[in-house]
């Protein structure tokens, strides 16, 4: 099966050569052809250029997109989209004025999340779970990384982890999953946090190794969750598992978490809502990706990653969603990239960039996915009508997306 999409008003983010990430000043360039075409193939993008070139090329299908944008799917690095329930009571709570600590103290929270998961069977979890990714499908998401870490037991981080690995296989986009593997102090380890260390190091990470459920090794680093000293235990037993760290680091309180990441060579570092100079030092001198989380500050009204030091920095930088009942019910990955340039300030194309490019990056299949390119994945979006890509991060909260091609094929 191939498909020809002709008359395509802006094809966006194409490239030549295959780019794997974009830094500092590059990421302000996102190469388009005006008046495109575009091959596909199978699941395999095979040819792109100007409407004025396009000869000898037979297709079983003929998509005729005047008017319309087309650009790679979106790639959404961090993700929470195994959960049970919801925590609508807490969000109102908030708006009567507790805040997210105040509700994690008193017991909610994450705690919250975690005793619904544990209730819930592998079954309900995967038909809510799946329900959340057919939705982000359509809203142009087209490879995805999903975490664990509601669980909190041995066989409860199991059972999530076995969810994604059906979800991986039932579903064509790509997903890549995370041992999340502290997240929260559970109850019955409230004063015994290094008990519940000994158990992540000793009995979970081990077993997860063992079936071959996770890549990434993920640990909440943050005061009143995990210090500097559980981090480095737990990104020490999963990188000894082959796993790659990719952790929560500076949401609240920016204290040493970037330069551990860093250490431990982690291919990111995710929400630094707060950030220090050195944090910046640091990056500079990694490969570790800094991966920003609009939709988080935006619900729970804390700061936002301060995208613009990062990248005048010359830093790269990656957007992803954050998906997860508690800090950001929302998965639409197209409301990030607009926040990203109304809150913090990126242009389009440097949040384009960081939505497509560098989040594939940041689940380390930037090879396959993230731009229009040559032998990569049909993974595209097509969209309405539109003046320009530009629009599209505009006019935010409607959604312009016509068609979403997964693997070549309309989902
Ligand atoms: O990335 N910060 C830690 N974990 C999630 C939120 C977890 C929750 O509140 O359920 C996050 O924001
Ligand atoms: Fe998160």
């Amino acid at each position: 099966m191939s498909i020809l999409i002709t008359n395509i008003k802006e094809l966006v983010q194409v490239r030549e050569t295959n780019v794997t990430i974009v830094k500092g000043e590059d990421m302000k360039h996102l190469p388009t052809i005006k008046n495109a075409y575009l091959f596909i193939d199978h699941d395999t993008i095979v040819e792109f250029g100007n409407m004025k070139d396009l000869v000898g090329i037979e297709a079983d299908e003929t998509i005729d997109a005047t008017g319309k944008t087309v650009l790679p799917t979106w790639c959404d690095s961090h993700t929470h989209i195994v959960y049970a329930g919801d925590r609508t009571q807490e969000f109102v709570d908030r708006i009567n004025g507790l805040s997210y600590e105040n509700i994690a103290n008193r017991g909610g929270g994450i705690l919250n999340s975690a005793e619904n998961l544990q209730n819930a069977s592998e079954d309900e979890l995967y038909n809510q779970a799946s329900k959340r990714l057919t939705e982000v499908i359509k809203l142009g998401t087209g490879a995805i990384e999903i975490k664990s870490g509601y669980g909190l037991t041995v066989e409860a981080e199991l059972k999530m982890l076995r969810v994604i690995k059906r979800l991986k296989k039932d579903f064509p986009i790509k997903v890549k999953p995370t041992l999340l593997a502290a997240h929260a102090i559970p109850k019955e380890f409230k004063n015994n946090k290094d008990g519940f260390i000994d158990l992540v190091v000793n009995e979970l990470i081990p077993a997860v190794a063992e079936e071959h459920l996770a890549d990434y090794i993920d640990v909440f680093c943050e005061k009143g969750y995990f210090d500097l000293e559980d981090t480095q235990r737990v990104l020490e037993t999963g990188t000894k598992h082959g796993l790659t760290p990719k952790i929560h680091v500076n949401q609240f309180n920016a204290f040493g978490g970037v330069a551990l990441g860093v250490k431990h060579n982690a291919l990111s570092v995710d929400h630094l809502e707060e950030l220090n100079p050195e944090d910046i030092d640091t990056l500079k001198q990694s490969n570790t990706i800094p991966v920003a989380l609009p939709g988080c500050s935006y619900f729970l009204s804390i700061p936002y990653t301060p995208a613009r030091q990062l990248i005048d920095a010359g830093l790269p930088l990656a957007l992803a969603t954050d998906y997860n009942p508690g800090s950001t019910p929302s998965g639409n990955m197209n409301f990030v990239v607009s926040a990203a340039c109304i809150k913090m300030k990126m242009t389009p194309e440097e949040a384009i960039n960081a939505a497509t490019i560098n989040g594939a990056y940041a689940m380390d299949v930037s090879n396959m996915y993230g731009s229009i390119c040559r032998g990569k994945k049909a993974n595209i979006i097509i969209t309405k009508a539109i003046p320009s890509y530009h629009y599209l991060v505009y006019a935010f909260g409607d959604n312009h997306i016509d068609t979403v091609i997964i693997n070549g094929q309309q989902y």
